[in-house]
């Protein structure tokens, strides 16, 4: 058993629904302690406090006194994470920000310097990436495996009812990050960021299928061009009842893997190895990933970046998934945004950022 004090003590900012996910994971470890959460709402603060045994902050300001704290999990609604990070780098905290970590590309590069310049790590808890089947594919890819690429692909086709956009003022809001592209499909235009490198040109439509009281696209269609010449789409929804798994796909002229939900279930290659055999046993097909509702997914992901943050700081090194990794994902999905609105093909980079959420992509 190791002693609380061998220890990264971790603080919540938030305690609203992903809230649960971080705390279970700190609870579970033996490499971070649960502190102390940060709400504004006093009863969710009581609520979640009792529950997780932690003590309990009225701000941000007054957490950011507990000596005891090395790490602030910011887990506040997306518009309001740049702020959280600026507090939190003056005062000497390493950060795990959930995603999108920001608004704007802008933001993310004020809080890359911010936290370079106090000396502070900062990752995204964008937890698909450590998944084994990416892990796999990523390998794969890194060693030719596929051939030329040809195809990547990220098919999101879950369902949220109505209600969902109206648990919290900020899930119906633009300007918040409210939308399925920023908000729910950010974790697989991540994963195809991640495995496949930087995209040259998006062709998006955005609609909204099935939630009429919200202004916001619940179905983003998207065609892409990556710079490494393979092209893709993502497609992605939380119109489509009663949802299923997602599916990140990979073909090249050698290979083929395809990830639903958690697990690996397609992963053929023409130069057959010795290790594919386990690699097919990746994941499970029984572990929820999202698809129907808000809450419905495993916390393990979740644990692995929490804990490797511990690794990081006593290592000195990066995060397993840094700010700066995630910038492409951002930069592509406003990309998306300017490409609905317009109409058209838009091309990176992304220029006139400022604009995109002053007004509705989707109709
Ligand atoms: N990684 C994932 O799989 C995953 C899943 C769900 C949500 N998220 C992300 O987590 C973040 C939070 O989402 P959520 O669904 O938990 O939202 P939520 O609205 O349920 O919770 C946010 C909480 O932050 C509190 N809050 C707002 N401003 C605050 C402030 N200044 N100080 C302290 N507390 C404040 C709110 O009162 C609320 O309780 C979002 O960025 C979202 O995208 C990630």
């Amino acid at each position: 058993m190791i002693a609380m004090t061998d220890r990264i003590g971790f603080g919540l900012l938030g305690t609203g629904l992903v809230a649960p996910f971080h705390a279970k994971s700190l609870l579970n470890s033996e490499k971070g302690a649960l502190i102390a959460a940060a709400e504004v709402s006093p009863e969710r603060l009581g609520k979640f406090t009792g529950e997780f045994g932690c003590a309990g902050y009225a701000s941000l300001e007054a957490m950011l006194e507990d000596p005891a704290i090395q790490v602030v999990n910011i887990l506040t609604p997306n518009h309001l994470h740049y702020d959280a990070v600026v507090q939190c780098a003056a005062a000497g905290k390493h950060m795990l920000v959930e995603k999108p970590p920001a608004m704007s590309l802008r933001e993310v590069d004020a809080m890359t310097a911010l936290c370079a310049r106090a000396g502070v790590k900062i990752g995204v808890v964008l937890q698909c990436r450590v998944r084994k089947p990416i892990q796999a594919m990523k390998r794969a890819l890194a060693a030719g495996r596929f051939g030329r690429i040809l195809h990547a692909d990220a098919y999101m086709k879950w369902f949220r009812a109505e209600s969902y956009y109206h648990m919290d003022a900020w899930r119906s809001s633009r300007r918040s990050g409210a939308g399925v592209t920023i908000q729910h499909a950010f974790h697989y235009i991540d994963l195809l960021q991640y495995l496949m490198g930087p995209v040259t040109q998006v062709l998006a439509r955005m609609s909204n299928l099935a939630h009429p009281s919200v202004e916001l696209e619940d179905t983003l269609l998207a065609m892409v061009d990556f710079q490494n010449g393979a092209q893709g789409i993502v497609e992605a929804s939380t119109a489509l009842w009663p949802g299923t798994d997602i599916r990140i796909e990979v073909n090249g002229t050698d290979g083929t893997a395809i990830m639903v939900g958690e697990r690996m279930a397609t992963w053929t290659f023409t130069d057959e190895r010795p290790e594919d055999d386990e690699i097919r046993t990746y994941g499970s097909a029984s572990v929820s990933t999202g698809a129907t509702g808000p809450a419905d997914f495993a916390f393990f992901d979740h644990q692995t970046v929490i804990e490797d943050m511990v690794d990081a700081i006593r290592d000195d090194r990066d995060p397993v998934i840094p700010l700066t990794s995630v910038r492409p994902t951002l930069e592509w999905a406003l990309a998306m945004y300017q490409s609905a609105k317009a109409g058209g093909t838009v091309a990176l980079p992304v220029l006139d950022e400022e604009a995109i959420w002053e007004t509705a992509a989707a109709t």
